[in-house]
C-alpha cells in the first residue's frame, strides 16, 4: 500500500496559545439578510443577485470599532471572507471586476492588526459568478442539468483565477497567518481536490508563506494544519489514527447562520457562548466565533452584546483560556465542570458551569493541590483532602479525592471558574 502524502506544517504555537478567534462573514449577501447561501437556496440567476451589488454602500463601515470589539472579547486573530461561495471579491482583485468598488480586505485587516490581533483569510473554493467554474450540485444553475450550462467552461481556467488571487492575498496583503479554503463535497455531482487542483495550490500557499496554518478543507486527506468541525464542539476532541490529539478549531455562530441573518431568533445567551469557548479549550481546541455585519457596515446590535457579554468574561478569567488546554485524562471532571490545564505553570483551571451546593470533589487530586482561589477577585477557596476519620466528610471523600468547599453564594460572574495550583 501506498504511504500518504506527508505534507508541511506551519507554525502553530502562537495559534495553540492564543485558542480564541473572530470569523467575519460579510459580503453583499449581508442584503438579502438571509444567509449567505441565499443564491443557491433561491436559485437566482446572476442578473437577480446583481441587485444586491448595486446597493452595496456600507455607510457605516468602521474596522476600527469591529477590530476593538473583538480584542475587548479576548479574541487574537481574524479570519475574513475575502471572497465567499457567491464570488463577490472583497478587495481590489486585478483579476476580476466582480469586487467591491472599496478594498474591504485590506482595511479590516490593517485595523484588526492595529489591535495586536493576527491576520487570516477565508477564501471560497466554490464561485458561483466566474464563467469557467464548473456547475455542480451546490450551484445555483444546477437546475438546468451539468451539460448545457458547462458548455464552453473551464475548470483548469478557474483554478488558475484562484492561484492568481491567492498569490495576489498572500504576497500584498502584508503577513497573513492563515488561510482558511472552504470546501470540498465529494458528492457525485460535487467537487473533489483534483477540480481544485488542490496540491497545486496548497503548495503554492505554503511556498509563499511557509508558516501559514491551512484549514482542511481542500479535500486532501493528511493536508492542513487544523481540522474545522463546525457548528459543534467534539466531545472529547479530536485525535489521529494512533490516538494522539491534533489540532482542531470550532467554527461557531452565534444563531445558526455566517452572514447576517435579520430574522434568526436563535441567539446563544452568554452563558452559553462562554461555556462554548471554555468547552473548546478543555477538549483541546480553538474557538472561532462569527460576526455577520449588516449591509450598512455594523456589527448586529445582538452580537455586539454577546461580545459584550464574553469581554466581560474574559477580562477576568482570561488565564484560563489562554495557553490552555485539555487536562490529563486521570483527573476526572466533577459534574457540571470543565477543566482547562496550562502545563507551563500547572494550573488547572475548574469552571463551575452550574453551581453546587456548598462542595465540589475533584477525584484524584487529593495531594497535588496546594493553593486554590476564584479567577474573578483571587480570593482563597479552601480544600479539604484527608479528613478525620469518624467525620462526615469522611464519607463524602473517597479515597484520593480533593474537596473544595465553596461559599453559598456564587461569584457575580457568567462561568465561575477556580484555579488549582499544582
Ligand atoms: C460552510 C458554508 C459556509 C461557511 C462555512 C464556515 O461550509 O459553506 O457558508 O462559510 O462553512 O465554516
Amino acid at each position: 500500500m501506498s504511504q500518504p502524502p506527508v505534507y508541511p506544517r506551519g507554525d502553530s504555537t502562537w495559534w495553540t496559545h492564543d485558542r480564541f478567534g473572530m470569523f467575519i462573514h460579510w459580503g453583499i449577501y449581508s442584503i438579502p439578510a438571509r444567509g449567505e447561501w441565499v443564491r443557491t437556496w433561491e436559485k437566482m440567476p446572476q442578473e437577480q443577485y446583481d441587485i444586491y451589488r448595486e446597493h452595496f454602500h456600507p455607510d457605516r463601515f468602521d474596522p476600527a470599532a469591529w477590530a476593538r470589539l473583538a480584542r475587548d472579547a479576548g479574541m487574537k486573530y481574524v479570519v475574513f471572507t475575502a471572497k465567499h461561495h457567491d464570488g463577490f471579491c472583497m478587495w481590489d482583485s486585478k483579476f476580476t471586476d466582480y469586487k467591491a468598488d472599496r478594498d474591504y480586505v485590506r482595511e479590516i485587516l490593517d485595523a484588526f492588526r492595529k489591535e495586536g490581533l493576527r491576520a487570516g483569510l477565508y477564501y471560497s473554493l466554490l464561485d458561483w459568478h466566474h464563467p469557467d467554474f464548473v456547475v455542480d450540485d451546490h450551484h445555483p444553475l444546477r437546475d438546468l442539468g451539468y451539460v448545457e450550462p458547462n458548455r464552453g467552461r473551464d475548470q483548469h481556467r478557474y483554478c488558475q483565477y484562484m492561484r492568481d488571487q491567492v498569490t495576489e492575498l498572500l504576497t500584498e496583503y502584508g503577513p497573513i497567518d492563515i488561510m482558511w479554503f472552504d470546501f470540498t463535497y465529494p458528492s457525485p455531482d460535487g467537487k473533489r481536490a483534483e477540480d481544485w487542483e488542490a496540491e497545486e495550490l496548497l503548495a503554492l500557499v505554503r511556498r509563499l508563506r511557509p508558516g501559514i496554518l491551512i484549514d482542511d478543507r481542500l479535500g486532501l486527506p493528511g493536508a492542513g494544519d487544523f481540522r474545522s468541525p463546525e457548528q459543534y464542539v467534539p466531545r472529547v476532541g479530536l485525535r489521529d489514527e494512533a490516538g494522539n490529539p491534533i489540532l482542531w478549531e470550532g467554527c461557531q455562530t452565534f444563531s445558526g447562520s455566517w452572514g447576517y441573518h435579520r430574522d434568526e431568533t436563535t441567539w446563544k445567551t452568554t452563558h452559553q457562548l462562554v461555556s462554548m469557548l471554555i468547552q473548546h479549550v478543555a477538549r483541546g481546541g480553538n474557538l472561532l466565533l462569527n460576526v455577520g455585519p449588516d449591509p450598512r457596515g455594523r456589527i448586529d446590535r445582538r452580537a455586539q452584546e454577546a461580545l459584550q457579554g464574553i469581554a466581560q468574561w474574559m477580562d477576568e478569567h482570561s488565564a484560563s483560556i489562554y495557553g490552555c488546554t485539555a487536562a490529563p485524562a486521570e483527573w476526572a471532571e466533577p459534574d457540571n465542570c470543565l477543566y482547562t490545564w496550562h502545563p507551563g505553570n500547572r494550573k488547572l483551571y475548574l469552571h463551575i458551569l452550574e453551581y453546587p451546593v456548598k462542595y465540589l470533589f475533584l477525584p484524584g487530586l487529593a495531594d497535588k493541590v496546594k493553593f486554590a482561589r476564584f479567577l474573578n477577585d483571587g480570593s482563597e477557596v479552601r480544600f479539604m483532602a484527608t479528613p478525620a476519620p469518624q467525620s462526615i466528610m469522611a464519607s463524602l471523600l473517597p479515597p484520593g479525592t480533593l474537596g473544595l468547599s465553596l461559599p453559598p453564594v456564587p461569584p457575580p460572574v457568567t462561568v465561575p471558574v477556580i484555579e488549582l495550583t499544582l
